[in-house]
């Protein structure tokens, strides 16, 4: 069977895109990354990209005159990789409510906290002040509004007394890891039914769409 065509925006490290690459290269691996697009020349995710043999392009979010326009050349290069779904993997720009209309659950994020708590910037910090102990990181639809849309999977870590910024970024981290290959899988499947702005993932084991990991 056909793999479906993936496409990863990246706008620095890359440690996802690179666990959605390490993925993709098992033989029965139902997706294939056919892109990685970033809006920074210098995004470390490239090299990793480019060293792996998978096709990489920059698409600057400068010199546009404004968001839309923007998010139509960079919808341009994922439509001319023949991209089916956009996976954003520390893509630290805001779409115009363009491209997630465009893009219609066909687009997917990853951010580090159990949403809808703390959306935003300088997530475990937020997590950390607000004093909780279970955090872990979110895989979403994109609609418009920022750090939200509908769920799909989560995956949850225990919050540590003496945990820094740095040692629950790395916890989260860990689990994005495991978390965002599972979901791109699902996709691919045929898997994730929308209906009526939730989410089911159909045939999975019960229990599949929340991991948790109590490893420190
Ligand atoms: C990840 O932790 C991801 O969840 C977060 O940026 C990091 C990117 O790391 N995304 C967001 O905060 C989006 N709101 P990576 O480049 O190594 O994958």
């Amino acid at each position: 069977m056909a793999k479906l065509k993936v496409g990863i925006l990246i706008s620095g490290r890359g440690s996802n895109m690179a666990a959605l690459i390490g993925a993709s290269q098992a033989a029965d691996y139902p997706a294939e990354i056919a892109c990685v697009v970033s809006n920074k020349a210098d995004a470390p995710g490239l090299k990793i990209a480019s060293d792996a043999g998978v096709a990489t392009a920059v698409v600057s979010h400068r010199g546009h005159a404004d968001r839309e326009t923007f998010d139509r050349a960079l919808s341009a290069e994922l439509e001319r990789r023949g991209v089916e779904l956009v996976v954003l993997a520390g893509f630290m720009r805001i779409f115009s409510p363009w491209f997630p209309v465009h893009w219609a659950n066909r687009v997917i994020n990853i951010h580090p906290s159990l949403l809808p708590s703390f959306k935003g910037l300088n997530v475990q910090r937020q997590a950390l002040d607000a004093g909780v102990r279970l955090s872990g990181c979110t895989v979403h639809l994109v609609i418009p509004d920022l750090d939200a849309g509908p769920i799909i999977a989560q995956a949850a870590v225990p919050v540590l007394a003496d945990d820094t910024d740095d040692t629950l970024s790395a916890r989260i981290l860990r689990q994005e890891h495991r978390l965002y290959p599972l979901v791109v899988r699902w996709f691919a499947e045929g898997r994730i039914a929308i209906d009526d702005g939730r989410i089911e993932v159909r045939d999975v084991p019960p229990g599949a769409t929340l991991l948790f990991s109590p490893e420190p």
